[in-house]
């Protein structure tokens, strides 16, 4: 019972014996240090962090001598492909008046700071997003109103040139009410059924290799094991469309796109710790995105196309939201990169709770 509390829990801790060898790791632990507690139990402190991090030594070999917990705020620790911001405790247990072991905990604060960070730009894209909405939800009443009384008009009239302005009307009004059906975005709650996500990804491939007429290359670089996701089928290829679609617009419909997946394993999303995600990266090698817009790329109306509409991000960003993921961007010319994280296991490992 204790065992699985503490595998639930998002702080590291670890445990070390007299001789800082480390006796036991939860699951936080092997997150942090990437590696599994069958590899890391029996190391010592030495072997674990003397290259790496020799101030995590000093402490745990401080504590040991003084036999005092100490405290330590904002210390970085540096992993294999990047480093951790951490607040660290180490406290001594004692057995009658010796320290039997030392308990290590570590908390990675930067982790908090991006959920935080995503957080806030989340909030403010769905104030965006609902801003538009409202928007397009005022100018589509008056607008029917407007169409249908052009097309009384129209029947009315009997000057056939008369009639071509009554026609302009109509035709714009239909291009504004097919604006304003975008703008208003997702209108409906998922319908969730188990699916291949490979299966979503062909669709798109043939869709957008279909507008492209054969001047583009789609490769694909699946990862067949990973297991089916809950999902809206229909809601997923509009979304991947979305982005598929800009990479190929990107590279003039003249370059190469890659659709690649593979199994993400430990991912945090908003505030929930999954324990396995399916990641879908489109990949490709056009100009990339200027560094001033690629942070506003996925609010409303937010274009760097002429003819676009600056929708497409958006509303693919509020139906992976609705399917409890994550869109990440990476861009620089010649290589753009959407990854697209969609939890697999329905149940959260744990909640990191309001902090
Ligand atoms: N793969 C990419 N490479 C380069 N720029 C991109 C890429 N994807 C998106 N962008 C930039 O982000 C902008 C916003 O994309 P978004 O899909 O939201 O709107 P859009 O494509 O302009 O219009 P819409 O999709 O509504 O027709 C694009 O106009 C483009 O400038
Ligand atoms: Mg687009």
């Amino acid at each position: 019972m204790y065992k699985r509390i503490l595998d639930h829990i998002n702080t590291a801790i670890l445990l070390f014996n007299r001789d800082l060898v480390l006796t036991y790791i939860n699951t936080a632990g092997e997150i942090l240090l990437a590696d599994s507690a069958h590899h890391l139990i029996d190391q010592t402190a030495h072997d674990l962090f003397k290259s790496s991090d020799p101030a995590l030594l000093t402490n745990l070999k401080q504590c040991l001598s003084m036999e005092e917990p100490l405290v330590e705020r904002s210390l970085s620790l540096n992993r294999i492909t990047q480093s951790l911001m951490i607040n660290l405790s180490v406290t001594p247990m004692f057995q009658g008046h010796q320290v039997s072991d030392v308990l290590l905990e570590l908390q990675q604060v930067d982790n908090h700071l991006r959920i935080s960070k995503e957080e806030r730009l989340l909030t403010q894209q769905n104030t965006a997003r609902l801003l538009v909405r409202g928007l397009a939800h005022e100018i589509k009443n008056p607008l029917g109103g407007l169409r249908g009384a052009a097309q009384l008009l129209d029947l009315e009239l009997e000057d056939v040139e008369l009639r071509e302005y009554t026609r302009i009307i109509i035709a714009e009004s239909d291009r504004l009410q097919n604006l304003m059906d975008k703008m208003l975005g997702p209108n409906k709650l998922p319908n969730k059924k188990p699916m291949n996500i490979h299966e979503v990804l062909e669709r798109i491939r043939q869709l957008v290799q279909a507008e492209a007429s054969g001047t583009l290359t789609i490769k694909h670089d699946y990862d067949p094991s990973i297991p089916l996701i809950q999902g809206d089928k229909d809601q997923l290829i509009q979304a991947l469309l979305n982005i598929a679609r800009n990479a190929a617009q990107a590279t003039d419909c003249k370059g190469k796109v890659i659709f690649k997946t593979r199994i993400h394993r430990h991912i945090t999303i908003g505030r929930k710790l999954y324990k396995l995600a399916a990641k879908v990266d489109i990949i490709d090698d056009g100009p990339g995105i200027d560094t001033d817009m690629i942070n506003q790329i996925f609010y409303p109306m937010i274009t760097g196309r002429a003819e676009g509409t600056g929708l497409g991000l958006s509303i693919a960003q509020s139906l992976i939201n609705q399917h409890n993921g994550l869109i990440e961007c990476n861009s620089e010319p010649g290589n753009t990169v959407f990854s697209i994280f969609l939890p697999i296991e329905p149940l959260p490992l744990n909640n990191l709770g309001d902090r």
